[in-house]
């Protein structure tokens, strides 16, 4: 289940994190009988862990944030122009350590993201990064002080309109010198954004920097760690008013409005989460906070003190650019690509409108574990982009029996033609052949 909102942040430990039946692990869905699978052209022995799909393999060389008119490639080419001045990365491969992934962020040995149901593993030792904060330590380490890092990023997650287990994120991470110099640096800089934001159309709901709640880290002077933190909401808000400022008011003339979230993430303290209101509703686009400075010390910058932020680059061209369905972004159909040029935001205008087809698939568990993510991977691995989303629409055990059954509901829909009821049919009897097989179900 998902236990970070908008696809930007997996930190807090997870309130709805369902488990289905006992606590086995999820069977690799494709992997055929040997014992290797192949990933960006390489062969890795698989175990008992591996559980990434042939849906999720076939993303992993798509780099849609390195073309240059589509609507990812154009969000971080305005990005890494709104910091001139910063370092830009875009091609570290997505095969990490959970090491690099988790240990080297202080992720506590027991936080759900490490688990088998949340994120893919191609064996023990290796796993596709469930976000860009996994490259900070290596990119810390190359000396930088100022970097922006563009990446595909990977979670198993539920299935909806704006939930898909490939998307893409923009890590970016500003340090400064501890020393007298470095301060003073920091507070003109402070005064330079204020005084830019202070004539801008933006409402910003803000909260104190530093609470009971959302404290300062022991190691850092707090008032070097209040004025990293007024740096970082500086920044990002002065990089909101750019992106936003203009487009993305309820109405016309209508000021952006953006509000700050305290947050918790292993990684930085204080922490925090930003949400853009947007067509009714507040969005949350990213997560940030100040270093951890066990992080620093991991990458070998002494007397330092800094800040990172992780967007979900969905997300915000969801909203700048009116894409209403996050698959869309995987889509190679030239009526979407063709719609986008280098550097520009255009309103999308949406090609299919063709009929949903609802196929509900109820059964009775086995004494094999089903997560409902295990369910939303084993649908996308057999019908791919064709299922718009799957709810799980009734849990049941019987009371005397304690046998449980559980009923989801799938709704088959093409982007870009329509699709019969029977080629639905036929997509929905191989989601339950699969379910049998590898779940041990039994239809009711
Ligand atoms: N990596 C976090 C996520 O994916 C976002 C984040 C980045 C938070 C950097 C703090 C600092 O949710």
């Amino acid at each position: 289940m998902r236990f970070a909102v908008a696809q930007t942040c997996r930190a807090r430990p997870s309130t709805t994190l369902t488990r289905i039946g006992g606590s086995r692990h999820w069977r690799p869905l494709s992997r055929n009988s040997s014992s290797f699978v192949k990933v960006l052209g390489q062969d890795y022995p698989t175990d008992e862990k591996t559980n990434i799909t042939s849906a999720i393999i076939e993303k992993l060389d798509r780099r849609l944030h390195l073309q240059p008119a589509h609507p990812i490639g154009t969000l971080r080419t305005l990005i890494e122009s709104h910091f001139p001045s910063f370092s830009s990365y875009s091609d570290f491969s997505p095969v990490v350590t959970p090491a690099k992934n988790f240990d080297d962020l202080s992720f506590p040995e027991d936080h759900p993201g490490r688990s088998v149901t949340d994120s893919y593993y191609i064996n023990n030792d290796l796993m596709l990064r469930t976000h860009t904060s996994a490259h900070e330590v290596e990119t810390f380490a190359k000396g930088v002080r100022e970097w922006l890092l563009t990446a595909d990023v990977y979670r198993r997650d539920e299935i909806d309109a704006s939930h898909y287990p490939a998307f893409h994120q923009m890590e970016g991470a500003r340090i400064f010198d501890t020393s007298p110099n470095g301060i003073r640096e920091l507070e003109e800089d402070n005064a330079r954004l204020a005084a830019h934001l202070q004539r801008s159309n933006i409402v910003i709901e803000d909260i104190p920097h530093i609470t009971a709640t959302n404290p300062h880290q022991p190691l850092h002077d707090p008032k070097h760690s209040e004025l990293v933190a007024q740096n970082l909401k500086l920044s990002l808000n002065s990089l909101i008013l750019d992106l936003f400022g203009g487009r993305a008011g309820a109405a016309e003339g209508e000021p952006l409005r953006v509000r700050w979230i305290e947050a918790y993430f292993p990684f930085t303290s204080p922490s925090y989460e930003v949400e853009v209101f947007f067509h009714g509703k507040w969005l949350e686009i990213l997560g940030c906070g100040v270093v951890l400075q066990s992080t620093l010390d991991r990458a070998r910058v002494p007397d330092s003190i800094g800040w990172a932020f992780g967007l979900g680059l969905e997300r915000i061209a969801m909203i700048l650019y009116s894409i209403p369905d996050i698959r869309l972004f995987w889509s190679q159909d030239p009526r979407f690509l063709e719609q986008f040029a280098p550097g520009v935001i255009n309103t999308f205008k949406p090609f299919s409108k063709y009929p949903a087809c609802y196929k509900d698939v109820s059964f009775w568990l086995s004494d094999k574990s089903l997560h409902e993510n295990d369910f939303c991977d084993l649908v996308r691995d057999t019908a791919g982009d064709l299922v718009e989303d799957v709810k799980l629409i009734d849990a049941f055990t019987h009371p005397k029996t304690q046998r449980s059954s559980r009923c989801f509901r799938i709704n088959y829909r093409s982007m870009d033609k329509s699709l019969t009821n029977e080629e639905a049919n036929v997509l929905h009897e191989q989601v339950i052949a699969r379910l049998k097989q590898n779940f041990g179900v039994e239809i009711r």
